[in-house]
């Protein structure tokens, strides 16, 4: 199975961000919009796991101790190279510090750690190969948006199911964030 952990996102968060991109969004822009009902935030992304990691992952990150935090929205923007606009998420000591308790507890199961630094983001759009649709919606963002900030509470661990018109993600377990 594909799966990923990361950090759902709180009802009031996603209420915004589906208003800003209601605003962005057309029939006709070239664009592959992400619903609400997927958005989250990536702390690592697995991929192929099997049965005994499955098992192994599972029990890492139950051992996980973390105090909720406040994760704080940025601006919206954009991987130019990978063709995706998405939601910033500022990269507090909290947050820095959950991911590398989850990718600890996931490297004995066989996952390495990415060699690229962990860059948080919420995706909402990707473009379809052309540049076209991504460029034109750079032109109508605005940098100014604000976004209220939120707080985790949990995080979850993620089944990734790919399909033609996107992926459909199921939660496989929840892993409360409590006080220590
Ligand atoms: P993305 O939104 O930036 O594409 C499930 O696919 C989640 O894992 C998504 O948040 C996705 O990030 C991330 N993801 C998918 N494939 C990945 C990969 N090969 N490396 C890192 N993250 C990946």
């Amino acid at each position: 199975m594909r799966l990923f952990i990361g950090i759902p996102l709180a009802a009031e968060v996603m209420e915004v961000l589906a208003a800003l991109t209601a605003r962005l969004k057309s029939p006709s822009d070239g664009l592959r919009w992400s619903a609400p009902e997927v958005w989250h935030i990536t702390l690592q992304f697995l991929g192929q796991t099997s049965a005994e990691q499955y098992a192994c992952v599972q029990a890492g990150l139950w051992r996980i101790r973390h105090a909720p935090f406040e994760v704080q929205l940025e601006p919206p923007a954009f991987f130019d190279r990978a063709g995706v606009f998405f939601a910033g998420v500022r990269l507090s000591p909290e947050l820095i510090h959950l991911q590398e308790q989850v990718v600890a507890a996931t490297k004995p199961c066989g996952f390495e750690p990415e060699d690229r630094p962990y860059h948080p983001h919420i995706t909402l759009a990707r473009d379809n190969g052309g540049r076209q649709g991504l460029r034109e919606l750079k032109s109508r963002v605005s940098a100014d948006v604000q976004f209220t900030d939120f707080r985790a509470k949990e995080f979850l661990l993620y089944q990734s199911f790919p399909g033609p018109g996107g992926s459909r993600y199921e939660v496989r377990e929840r892993f409360a964030l409590t006080r220590l």
